[in-house]
């Protein structure tokens, strides 16, 4: 595609999510060179501006993220128009590529390739879609359109965002974007798992007691509250990134992780376990809304202006979920999620069952058992507390780790380490689609929530106050500790060389 000549339209180009993830993403796309010669990116919005307006609005997240490089983003953002038009409007749309074509046919290129950026609410993708279909569509190469969350808002929403996206798009030009996918570690677990030989052979229900992927942020809802307030916690980060996470961590091995067409691989691998997964009950659920802390700093939930008063929508929610299949049966997958805690973190956490012989072998002496972690974000990192004995003259096990901090290990390689968004786009650039999310694996996840949501929806359920910059409700770590118990006695210790 790099021969070849490139169009970029990004809908919904005056929205945050264009400025914030898309722009930066495509930036550190051409930073690297992976953006043909031949490319126009073109803003397409319903407000007015000029091209230097769309210019000046993304450039200072770029400045700031890239410090000296104010050139290379001058450079950058010349490439970048913008276009206004209707989103309902064949005409509209057809108007710019009738000059893109134009563009194209000048300099002579005879291939030319269009990737469509929704950065809209699925509102309009109907509008948006057809409009593209009818006048927007190259001949001569490659069309690809990449899509934001939310897919729906539970099952039924779901397929009929389904039909109207299969409607338009067939399966290998859609790339329906779950960002968690392009993290780092996330995109590690493949071959974590796979090409190592130690821990494959533990990876199921007769060495795993228990999985417990956890989702913190230390900020609230921050002026998104409006958004937020129709879906909660459990529809923002849970039924979408986490359950990717789960997917991941619990699949058997595909038959092939690299290469040309390993995608579907990876994915029938994961609806598999999304199959195997009852949908959740109230009963395994404990919810949570956070009000303002003592001491003032922040407003609580509700007292957010976007928000209702009597909002009942869980801004955290802790959840178990069994996969019921050989390899996992009897092994709680406990998730948690939420917004304004104690700190900002996102990890897996895989406890081992303690030797069988452990208690007969070391009496009276209490053996830690093993932990598996991954930390997803902040600072990269894989550890597996490993018991050894106290140095010195005490013989009891004391928990370790052996770790592997990214930022220690690959220090040159963190420092200027591209965004999730930045390898989805050049994934989609290379017609690759193993890390987006396949239609069915889309539909198996909302099954799984879809009753416990409306059954919420319904007032069965209400999520217990608690105090922002907590751990969350007293209740959800009661819960929690049914499933999985912390060694008290062990504290994560960094690395000192870096
Ligand atoms: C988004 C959610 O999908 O993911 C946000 O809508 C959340 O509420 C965000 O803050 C978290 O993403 P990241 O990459 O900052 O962990």
């Amino acid at each position: 595609y790099l021969a070849e000549s490139l169009t970029i339209l990004v809908i919904g180009a005056s929205g945050d999510l264009a400025k914030k993830l898309t722009a930066p993403a495509l930036y550190e796309l051409y930073q690297r060179d992976y953006l043909p010669k031949q490319m126009t990116i073109v803003g397409y919005a319903r407000s007015k501006k000029t091209d230097e307006e769309l210019r000046d609005a993304w450039r200072p997240v770029l400045v700031k993220k890239h410090k000296g490089e104010e050139d290379r983003i001058d450079a950058f953002l010349s490439t970048v128009i913008y276009r206004r038009g209707q989103y309902d409007s064949a005409e509209d749309v057809k108007g710019v590529f009738d000059e893109m074509e134009e563009r194209e046919q000048a300099d002579g290129q005879e291939v030319a390739n269009r990737l469509f950026y929704f950065a809209v609410p699925p509102s309009v993708f109907a509008d948006i879609g057809s409009a593209i279909k009818e006048g927007a569509l190259s001949k001569t190469g490659w069309n690809r359109l990449v899509v934001e969350k939310p897919f729906g808002k539970d099952t039924a929403s779901f397929e009929e965002l389904s039909k109207t996206i299969n409607g338009l798009f067939t399966p290998d030009q859609t790339y329906f974007v779950d960002h968690y996918l392009g993290k780092e570690m996330n995109q590690n677990l493949l071959v974590l798992r796979f090409a190592n030989s130690m821990f494959e052979p533990l990876w199921n229900r007769h060495y795993v007691e228990s999985v417990v992927i956890t989702f913190k942020e230390d900020i609230g809802t921050e002026g998104r509250g409006g958004y937020f307030d129709s879906f909660g916690i459990i529809r923002d980060v849970m039924q979408n990134h986490l359950t990717q996470m789960l997917a991941l961590i619990a699949m058997d091995a595909p038959v092939r992780a690299a290469g040309e067409d390993f995608g579907d691989y990876v994915r029938d691998e994961k609806v598999k376990v999304l199959h195997a997964i009852k949908p959740i009950t109230l009963d395994k659920c404990v919810m949570g809304q956070y009000a303002a802390p003592d001491d003032g700093s922040m407003p609580g939930y509700t007292e957010d202006d976007t928000v209702p008063d009597d909002s009942v929508t869980p801004t955290y929610a802790a959840l178990v979920m069994y996969v019921d299949n050989p390899r996992w049966a009897g092994v709680p997958f406990v998730m948690k999620a939420g917004k304004a805690l104690d700190e900002k973190k996102v990890e897996v956490r895989m406890k081992f069952h303690t030797p069988a012989a452990a208690a007969a072998m070391f009496p009276g002496i209490r053996v830690p058992a093993n932990e598996l972690v991954l930390r997803v974000q902040p600072n990269e990192a894989v550890y597996m507390k490993t018991n050894v004995k106290t140095p010195g003259l005490a013989g009891a096990p004391v928990a370790t780790e052996l770790d592997l901090s990214y930022g220690s290990r690959f220090d040159d390689k963190m420092a200027d380490s591209p965004s999730a968004y930045t390898r989805l786009i050049l994934d989609c650039l290379r017609g690759k689609q193993a890390a987006f999310v396949r239609d069915d694996e889309l539909r198996a996840a909302w099954k799984i929530f879809t009753p416990l949501l409306h059954d919420i929806e319904a007032g069965k359920k209400q999520p217990i106050k608690y105090k922002a910059f907590s751990r969350g409700p007293a209740e959800a770590d009661e819960f929690v500790s049914r499933f999985y118990k912390r060694d008290p006695t062990y504290e994560w210790h960094p690395p000192t060389q870096g």
